[in-house]
């Protein structure tokens, strides 16, 4: 039995991938403060990770805790995929997720991501190269001459960082079991058509789709359109995850009911906000008027500093930057938050982290 399947026996709540902002710290720190029931990272093309892109393959660590972890993967040639799958197998992930929901040109332009909604027959090949790179990959394992020289270190590497965490099994032995491979997706590319592209998936049967209420076309703009969604759930046999505008346990609660999703990824509410997930028990049980947790000032301060500390940890201090951006997100709606989150965004280490927050304390 695959992880999705023990996840559906109650709805699930899970992180939603973001390029960008759902890298390995902020990962450690969502999994730690809020325990969703499934992490999935930010896409990394296959082309790139073939191609030895050391910045891609950084996003593609993970710490033990954070399982099930699922790798996602962007990109519009099968054979990619396929040889992409071994990687991800040997880096010992939990499952394969593929982006066919990427709205950003660079994706999406080049025929990847949300593009694939209109090209269905391309779409349904790369889920079949997947499956089956995942399948070749347990029947005799990567070949390392089949990646090329830089790869083959890059894995090397990683899985001894990999390593530190795994304490029970060898991660080579781990794996060796059939991942699930999963499709995350928009409700169409230029009009909403969720039922006719859901059946298309259908027939290559991904473990599961997870449906952003959005077209490619409406990017980030409007609202979800969670009816589109619950349509998308009726017409097809393979679990559908809803996804889109959760901003509360509440809501989680209503879209579930409302449209029959297996369950919901958050996204941008998470931003800041790890506690977002900590009430997924109270949603299981489909619990009404549930008060979404929020930590005192003295806790989030502690948060904060550990995922920074985390990001130093992880990304060395010339990453330290992209943890600007989090900073702000944890302090919003109270008095002087603007102006403490205008000093947040000019701190270039973890020292000036710390003298802006022990200012709070
Ligand atoms: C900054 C950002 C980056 C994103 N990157 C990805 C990605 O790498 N892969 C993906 O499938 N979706 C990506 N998405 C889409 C989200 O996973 C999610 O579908 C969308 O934000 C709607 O959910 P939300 O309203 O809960 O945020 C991204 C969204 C944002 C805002």
């Amino acid at each position: 039995m695959n992880f999705w399947n023990k996840l559906l026996e109650k709805p699930l709540v899970g992180l939603s991938p973001m390029d960008g902002v759902t890298d390995a710290p902020y990962r450690y720190i969502q999994k730690k403060y809020g325990n969703p029931d499934v992490i999935i990272t930010e896409f990394v093309s296959v082309d790139g990770i073939l191609h030895g892109g050391e910045r891609l393959f950084q996003s593609l660590i993970y710490d033990e805790s954070e399982r099930p972890v699922v790798a996602q993967i962007s990109g519009k040639t099968p054979e990619l995929f396929f040889k992409a799958a071994h990687i991800i197998c040997e880096l010992g992930f939990d499952g394969i997720d593929i982006n066919m929901g990427c709205p950003a040109n660079n994706v999406s332009r080049h025929g990847g991501g949300a593009s694939l909604i209109n090209t269905p027959d391309l779409a349904k090949r790369i889920v079949k190269a997947a499956k089956d790179g995942v399948k070749s990959w347990v029947e005799s394992g990567l070949e390392f001459a089949e990646v090329n020289r830089k790869v083959e270190t890059i894995i090397k590497c990683m899985k001894k960082k990999l390593t530190l965490n795994r304490k029970q099994q060898d991660l080579n032995q781990a794996g060796k079991e059939e991942i699930p491979v999963s499709v995350k997706t928009r409700i169409g590319y230029d009009k909403k058509n969720a039922v006719e592209w859901i059946k298309h998936l259908t027939e290559v049967e991904p473990a599961v789709i997870t449906l952003h209420g959005r077209t490619l076309k409406e990017m980030y703009k409007g609202e979800a359109d969670w009816d589109e969604i619950a349509r998308a759930v009726q017409s097809t046999n393979i679990p559908v995850i809803g996804n889109g505008d959760i901003r509360s346990s509440n809501d989680a609660v209503e879209r579930i009911k409302s449209s029959r999703v297996v369950g919901v990824l958050i996204g941008r509410a998470s931003y800041g906000n790890p506690w977002i997930f900590k009430n997924k028990v109270k949603i299981k049980k489909f619990d009404a008027n549930i008060e979404d947790y929020e930590p005192t000032l003295e806790e989030k301060i502690q948060v904060v500093l550990e995922h920074a500390r985390k990001h130093l940890e992880i990304k060395g201090s010339n990453g330290f930057i992209q943890m600007r951006k989090n900073l702000a997100w944890y302090f919003k709606g109270f008095h002087n938050a603007a102006e403490l989150r205008n000093q947040l965004v000019k701190v270039n280490n973890l020292s000036e982290v710390e003298a802006v927050l022990n200012k709070l304390i």
